[in-house]
């Protein structure tokens, strides 16, 4: 099968996903272009058409699933029967339903899966206290994701290959988990002073969940996905301290850490 360039498709709050989109991409060896959707102002090319070329479509695991604005984003992704690479990256706890979650979404618009892989990318929620997978992928991880790209071409460049649908991808049978109730609603909070920062926070807020009123910075608790993105990049504007948020924490910081899972 002939294939002469690589599309990626990447949502990415924090960044992790990105990093292994790219390692793939690059690893496939021909020339690729990243489409990053992670935020209203990058997703402008939304409705990607893909012709016969190789696609990768990467996203982050949320709750062991594939997240609703993730979704929603590749239902705009038009394929015809474009060999696709499907990628979740997750924060070490698991995958759980993600990856079929994607491939299901992704066949009924017209891509075939030839091959997916589960990355494990520092969590969302990692911090100074608590290592959850911090500085993950580190360079092994980098290397193993290009090497995927690498086995993937040579794969789809041998003369009989024919992209066929149908790979077993797999999931977690006992999925994973939400935040439970509580009182006190999921939401980051802005810090005191850094209203310099504000502008930034909502540029890069996926969501569009942030607003500036009356010389305030609000959250719209509906909209907010508590990707971390504000928290993580302006640390002095925005925190999190959920009450339950610190017990969470500290018990996804014992797990041990998980391989990368690649499927061809
Ligand atoms: C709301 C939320 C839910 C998450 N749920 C899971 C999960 O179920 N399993 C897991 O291992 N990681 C989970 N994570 C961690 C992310 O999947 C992980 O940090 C990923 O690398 C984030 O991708 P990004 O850096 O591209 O934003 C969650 C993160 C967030 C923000
Ligand atoms: S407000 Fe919510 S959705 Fe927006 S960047 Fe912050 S955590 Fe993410």
């Amino acid at each position: 099968m002939k294939i002469e360039n690589v599309k990626a498709v990447v949502f990415s709050p924090t960044g992790g996903t990105l990093k292994v989109t790219q390692a793939l991409a690059q690893g496939v060896g021909l020339p690729y272009e990243i489409i990053d959707m992670t935020t209203p102002r990058t997703r402008i090319k939304a409705q990607t058409v893909f012709g016969s070329d190789l696609a990768i479509v990467a996203s982050p695991v949320y709750y062991g699933h594939l997240t609703a604005l993730a979704a929603d984003i590749f239902k705009k992704l038009i394929g015809h029967n474009t060999p696709t690479v499907i990628t979740c990256v997750y924060g070490n706890r698991h995958y759980d339903e993600a990856l079929l979650e994607m491939q299901n979404l992704l066949e009924s618009q017209g891509f075939i899966v030839i091959a997916a892989s589960a990355h494990v990318a520092e969590h969302s929620y990692s911090d100074e206290r608590h290592d959850i997978a911090a500085g993950r992928p580190h360079a092994a991880d980098i290397e193993q994701a290009k090497e995927f790209g690498r086995q993937i071409r040579t794969a789809i460049d041998k003369s009989d290959f024919v992209a066929k649908r149908g790979l077993a991808v797999p999931f977690n049978p006992n999925p994973g988990y939400g935040f439970p109730e509580h009182p006190e609603p999921y939401i980051p909070k802005t810090l005191p002073g850094a209203s310099d920062q504000w502008p930034h926070c909502i540029r890069i807020c996926p969501a569009a969940a942030m607003a500036i009123r009356n010389d305030e910075l609000h959250t719209d608790k509906s909209k907010c996905i508590l990707c971390m993105a504000c928290v993580k990049s302006f640390p002095n504007a925005r925190f999190f301290d959920h009450p339950l948020i610190a017990m969470a924490k500290d018990n996804l910081a014992k797990l041990p850490p998980r391989e990368n899972e690649l499927w061809l």
